[in-house]
C-alpha cells in the first residue's frame, strides 16, 4: 500500500500524454538510475546482509532499462540526454550525513521514487488503454515490480532501525507532498 499524502498533480498526465517520446527517453534514464542506485546501496555496511537482494533489484532495473530501449528502437525514438528532476534532487538533497542516517535516508528516497513510479505507471497504463494499447500493457507490466521495490527498500530501512525509519518517513512524505506540488513543465515522469 502506498503512503503518499499528496495526489499526483492534475497537470502531470496531460503533459506526459502529449510528450510520449520524450517521456520514454526520460523513463529509460530512470531505469538506468534505478539500477545504479541499487548498486550504490551495496556500499553501506548495514546493507551487506542484503547484497544479493540489491543485486536482484539492480538486474531487474537493468532489464527494465533494456525493455525501454527496445521500445525506443521499435518506435524510432533516438536515445537522448537525461534531464534532472527537481523532485528527485529535492528528496536527495535532504539525505543526511553519518553512516546510519545516510543509509536510512537513501533507502527511503529510493522507496518513494519506486512508489511514485509504481503509482504513475498505473495511471499512465489506464490512460493509454485505448490510445496506445502496446504502451499501456508495457506500463501495466512494470507496476508490480516497482511496487515490490518500494516495499523492499522500506523494509530494508526498517530492518536497520525501525523507529528512525518511521521518523524519517514522516519527514520525507511531507517533503514529497511539498515538492510534487511545484509545477514542472518538463516532460519527465518525476
Ligand atoms: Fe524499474
Ligand atoms: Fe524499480
Amino acid at each position: 500500500m502506498l503512503l503518499f499524502r499528496e495526489k499526483i498533480p492534475t497537470t502531470w498526465l496531460p503533459k506526459v500524454l502529449v510528450n510520449l517520446p520524450a517521456v520514454l527517453v526520460d523513463h529509460a534514464h530512470l531505469e538506468r538510475k534505478a539500477a545504479t542506485s541499487a548498486l550504490n546501496l551495496e556500499k553501506f555496511r548495514d546493507l551487506f546482509p542484503r547484497v544479493d537482494d540489491l543485486n536482484a533489484i539492480a538486474i531487474e532495473e537493468l532489464q527494465h532499462f533494456q525493455l525501454v530501449l527496445n521500445l525506443l528502437k521499435k518506435r524510432d525514438i533516438p536515445f537522448g540526454q537525461a534531464y534532472p528532476s527537481a523532485w528527485i534532487s529535492g528528496l536527495m538533497r535532504a539525505v543526511r550525513n553519518g553512516a546510519r542516517h545516510q543509509v536510512i535516508d537513501h533507502l527511503i528516497c529510493c522507496s518513494l521514487i519506486e512508489g511514485r513510479s509504481c503509482e504513475k505507471f498505473q495511471v499512465l497504463a489506464q490512460a493509454l488503454v485505448s490510445r496506445d494499447p502496446e504502451l499501456a500493457a508495457f506500463y501495466q507490466g512494470l507496476v508490480e515490480s516497482e511496487g515490490n521495490h518500494y516495499a523492499t527498500y522500506l523494509l530494508m530501512a526498517k530492518e536497520i532501525d525501525e523507529p528512525e525509519t518511521h521518523r524519517r518517513l514522516d519527514y520525507y512524505l511531507q517533503l514529497d507532498a511539498e515538492l510534487i506540488r511545484v509545477p514542472n513543465p518538463l516532460p519527465l515522469l518525476h
